[in-house]
Parts: C-alpha cells; sequence; structure tokens
C-alpha cells in the first residue's frame, strides 16, 4: 500500500545521494545485516536500523508523480493487540499540524491496545512530535531528551520515539544518532502510518530504527483519529511549495497536497454529526488548496462555499498566505454564516524589500489591498498575524514599516518571532546582521504596539453582545467559565458548569489586553 524505497542508503558502494558520514562517525560502526533495502550497522554498542532517513535535495524536489489516495489503512494483525495493558504519553510541539499529527498517532495507538497515561513515569512507550521551525524548539526537545534519558535506564523496556517535522531534518538525525543513542524510533511527517510497524521492529530487533521519508507519501485517508473535546481539526491539504527563504516546512512537510473535497465534507459532516461545534480546516497554505486537482477545478473558495451549507456552527481556516488569497475566497467569507470572520493572515514584515528577500511574493501594498478588500467584503473582519523580526539585513526603516502596517491593519492579535536561522534554507546563507540586542529590542516594540491595538480593539467592545462557545472552566477560577467567540477571543463570565459546550450570549463589562469578560445575557438560555 505504502511507497516501496524511500532513499535507502548505500553506504557500502559508496553509491546514492548520501554522505553517511554526516550522520555519524562510521569509522567503527559495521554493517551487520542489509536486506529489503534495510541496512543494520553495530555503533557504540547499539544496533541501528536505517530503512530511510531525510535528505534535503529530495525533499525539496517537486517532481509531477501523482499522489494517490487509499482508503485500506489497516493495523497489522499481529499489532492488533500488542498495546493491551500498556500505556502511551505524547508530548507535541509546535503548530495544530503537529496537535492533528497527534490526535492520528493517539488513534493509531488506541487501535492497538494502548490507553492514554498523563504521568510519562507510567508509560510504556512516549513519543516526542517536534516542531523545527525556530532554534528554540528544537532545543526544548534536546532538553527533554537529556529528561527521558534517565527514565530510559530506570526503565529499559520503555519505547521512546522522536517524529514531527525535526526527525526530517539531515542535522537532528545525525545528532539523535549520535549523542541520544537510547531513543528506539526516529520517523518523521510522511509515516505516521508507519507507527505500528516501526514499533514493531524496534520492540523485537531491539534496535534503534530510523524512518523517515524525505519524499512525501500519499494521502491516506481512513487512518484514526482521537479527538477530544468540541473543537477539531481537519487536514485540508499537506504540504507547501511556497518557500519563503526563511521557512524550513517546505522541507519538512513535502510537496502540497490537497484532500479530495468529498474526503473533506464526508468528514466535516461526520463531526457534524458526532456533535462537534467547530472545526478548523488546517494546511500550511490553505489558499492552495485544489491546485494540484488535475481533473477537477475547485478551488479553496468553493470548498468554504460547501461548508457553508454543513450544519456546523463555526468554521475556521488556519494558515493562508496572503498571495493566494483570492476574490472568490474574499466572495464567500462575506457570505457568513458558519464561516467565522475572523483571518489569520500572515504578513511577516511591513517593508517591500524585506518581502522580496523572504520571497512572499507580494508587496506592502498589494498586502494592504488584500486587507482592504477582506474588510469590505467580510463586515467586522477581524485580523491577525505573524510577524518575523530581524531577517537578515533588515534595517531600521525596515523595521519601522513593519511597525506602520500593523497600526494600519489594526491586528486584534499577532504571533511576534525573532527570525531564527533553519540549515538547509535559503536565508541561512544570507548574512545575519542584525546584532541580537536590536533584534530584541524590535521584537519588544513590536510587542508593544500589537497589545496597545489589542486593548484598544477590545476596549471598543464594552457593552457588545458577543456569542461564545462555552469551552470550560478558567485556567485560574474555577468558578469563572471561558469560551471564544467568533472572533476567536477569549471570554470569561460567570454560569453554571452545564453551559460547557453550548453557544450563550455575552455582555461586554470589562476588557483585558488578552480576554475580555461579561455577563450572560438575561434571557438567554444556551444556545445550540
Ligand atoms: N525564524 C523565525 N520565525 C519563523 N517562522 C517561520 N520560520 C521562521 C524562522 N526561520 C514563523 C513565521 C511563520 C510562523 C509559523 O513561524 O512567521 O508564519
Ligand atoms: Fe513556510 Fe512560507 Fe510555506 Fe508558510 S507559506 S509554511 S512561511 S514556506
Amino acid at each position: 500500500m505504502t511507497k516501496g524505497n524511500h532513499n535507502s542508503p548505500d553506504l557500502k558502494s559508496g553509491k546514492g545521494s548520501k554522505d553517511y558520514s554526516r550522520y555519524f562517525d562510521f569509522s567503527d560502526a559495521k554493517v551487520i545485516s542489509e536486506e529489503e533495502g534495510k541496512i543494520t550497522y553495530r555503533i557504540k554498542g547499539r544496533n541501528v536500523q536505517i530503512n530511510s532517513q531525510p535528505d534535503y535535495k529530495e525533499g525539496k524536489r517537486r517532481g509531477k508523480e501523482e499522489i494517490e489516495v487509499h482508503y485500506d489503512f489497516e493495523i497489522p494483525e499481529e499489532m492488533q493487540n500488542f498495546g493491551v495493558d500498556k500505556y502511551y504519553h505524547i508530548t507535541t510541539y509546535g503548530c495544530q499540524m503537529n496537535e492533528h499529527d497527534t490526535e492520528t498517532m493517539k488513534g493509531l495507538l488506541e487501535q492497538m491496545g494502548y490507553k492514554s497515561v498523563d504521568d510519562r513515569n507510567h508509560a510504556d512507550i512516549i513519543l516526542l512530535n517536534t516542531c523545527a521551525i525556530r532554534e528554540n524548539a528544537e532545543d526544548k526537545v534536546f532538553g527533554e531528551l537529556g529528561h527521558l534519558k534517565n527514565l530510559k535506564i530506570e526503565k529499559p523496556g520503555l519505547l521512546l520515539g522522536v517524529c514531527g517535522c525535526m526527525s526530517q531534518e539531515e542535522g537532528v538525525v545525525n545528532r539523535i544518532m549520535s549523542k541520544h543513542g537510547f531513543v528506539d524510533m526516529i520517523f518523521g511527517t510522511h509515516n505516521i502510518h508507519r507507527l505500528p510497524h516501526l514499533i514493531k521492529e524496534a520492540v523485537f530487533s531491539k534496535e534503534l530504527v530510523v524512518e523517515v521519508w524525505s519524499k512525501e507519501g500519499d494521502i491516506i485517508e481512513n487512518l484514526p483519529k482521537k479527538r477530544e473535546g468540541m473543537r477539531a481539526w481537519v487536514n485540508i491539504m499537506y504540504g507547501c511549495d511556497k518557500f519563503c527563504t526563511y521557512c524550513i516546512v517546505p522541507f519538512t512537510r513535502g510537496k502540497e497536497r490537497s484532500r479530495r473535497p468529498e474526503d473533506v465534507i464526508a468528514e466535516v459532516r461526520e463531526l457534524a454529526r458526532q456533535g462537534f461545534k467547530e472545526v478548523t480546516l488546517l494546511g500550511q497554505n490553505v489558499n492552495a488548496y485544489g491546485k494540484d486537482f488535475t481533473d477537477i477545478d475547485y478551488t479553496f473558495g468553493d470548498l468554504m462555499d460547501d461548508m457553508r451549507l454543513i450544519d456546523i456552527p463555526r468554521i475556521r481556516f488556519m494558515t493562508s498566505h496572503p498571495r493566494d488569497f483570492d476574490d472568490k475566497l474574499i466572495e464567500v467569507l462575506g457570505k457568513g454564516g458558519n464561516l467565522v470572520e475572523h483571518i489569520h493572515l500572515p504578513v511577516q514584515s511591513g517593508s517591500t524589500a524585506v518581502l522580496k528577500k523572504m520571497s512572499r511574493k507580494y508587496t506592502r501594498e498589494a498586502y494592504l489591498e488584500l486587507v482592504r478588500k477582506i474588510k469590505i467584503s467580510v463586515p467586522n473582519a477581524v485580523l491577525s498575524t505573524d510577524i518575523i523580526v530581524g531577517f537578515p539585513g533588515e534595517t531600521d526603516e525596515q523595521f519601522e514599516d513593519t511597525l506602520s502596517l500593523v497600526r494600519e491593519v489594526g491586528y486584534d492579535m499577532a504571533y511576534t518571532f525573532i527570525y531564527s536561522p533553519r540549515e538547509g534554507t535559503p536565508a541561512a546563507a544570507m548574512e545575519d546582521n542584525v546584532p541580537m540586542s536590536v533584534k530584541s529590542e524590535r521584537l519588544q516594540r513590536l510587542n508593544d504596539l500589537i497589545k496597545e491595538n489589542s486593548r484598544i480593539i477590545n476596549d471598543r467592545m464594552l457593552g457588545e453582545v458577543v456569542e461564545v462557545l462555552v469551552e470550560g472552566e478558567s485556567k485560574n477560577n474555577s468558578e469563572v467559565l471561558s469560551g471564544r467567540s467568533r472572533a476567536n477571543k477569549l471570554v470569561h463570565f460567570e454560569g453554571p458548569k452545564e453551559l460547557i459546550g453550548t453557544f450563550v450570549k455575552v455582555r461586554i463589562t470589562d476588557t483585558k489586553t488578552w480576554y475580555i469578560k461579561g455577563d450572560i445575557v438575561a434571557e438567554a438560555a444556551a444556545v445550540h
């Protein structure tokens, strides 16, 4: 069912694209066995079985081969009860895409009989689902591996796996193999469905199994997913072809592949039937949805138009690229209904020159024009964004351009980052000439401005009535309930716990920077 040989290694002959000396010191490595493209090495007292490993050159390639869609996934028979009486723990780093991948891995593990456990001291299998977007995300994982080493010493039977975006990086696999040899499995973002097989291989061979596909796999539709709560994520596409110069994602997540509309629609309908109240459609660049279809002309705007017809109260999407945000989508979003008026529209910089160096393929003016069109078509549109400060060569004036754009758009919220060079990306080869002190200062100024904006927007809401999906008790006070408005604003209010999972109307009485407070409107019984 799956594609066979993904750049399997060819150490002995020296043929093949891979130089294994980059991975670790092979001077005392012995080839123990070699079969069906899998090579087992003995190194530093540990056997390492390499099924396949990351290769940036391969990961960057964008071929024309057809992506197949499979509907016939099954857990191998011998693994179907393998997890009975055993426990799993998954730590997830990074974005919603990773959170959703974790739901798939949980689904797979539970189908094998494993149960979830919060205390990882009691787990039989621990997975770190990692993020590669910035260096500090990676540092956290390496720190965590240091802690897990002690647990592994105490419990040698514990299975330890590293997966997600970091596993797709050449240098990371190298570092784990050479410095964290107690890890049992390294697998990537394209072969999550192989988890049952990899567990089998790691358990029975007692080897460190490395299986990272550099080339994206096919789309597998019927993987189990363990969803919780009332809000669900639904993948509509995988990968990214944008290659912004700072970004590692096109390497770690592969080329753009869209799920068939009928499969997405069926999944959202099923979630509605199960009682979910909100669905977030996920993709690295949802606006590119459908561009890879060769047999139908169907875009993200068409998909959103079809989403409106499904009886689920709220539909969101993450994340969009301004370049592909077309008029059809703007028009459809303007129809409202269950399509909420919150749009996350990453700008990254307010300077056309920096945007060009980032290869974002739009100018400041084009972005502002898009915002203008959205605001006309979608009444009360609420915008949020992502911004990077300290990109190589960013001058004070260029940073001021970012501040002025933030003022002009009036974002409700923004995720802000200091530029972090990622090995293998084009920007990593540019001179990173902005001193860290300047980057930190810019980040501080930007955050202050965004805070100020957010406070102003919140203050304007005083006295308004908003619809809130009640999610649970507030973190700090169990007397208070919390939920989200259509615009994704965090709202706190007092009310009975029975309201959790329902919609209520709340009148805003008090505003803070990152949340608002209110009272349930008297006549409003729960609105479902
Ligand atoms: N350095 C800093 N921020 C980055 N992002 C992506 N790559 C980098 C990087 N190398 C940010 C972008 C993106 C968000 C998910 O992470 O703003 O939109
Ligand atoms: Fe990265 Fe750009 Fe793709 Fe977003 S659109 S995932 S920033 S390459």
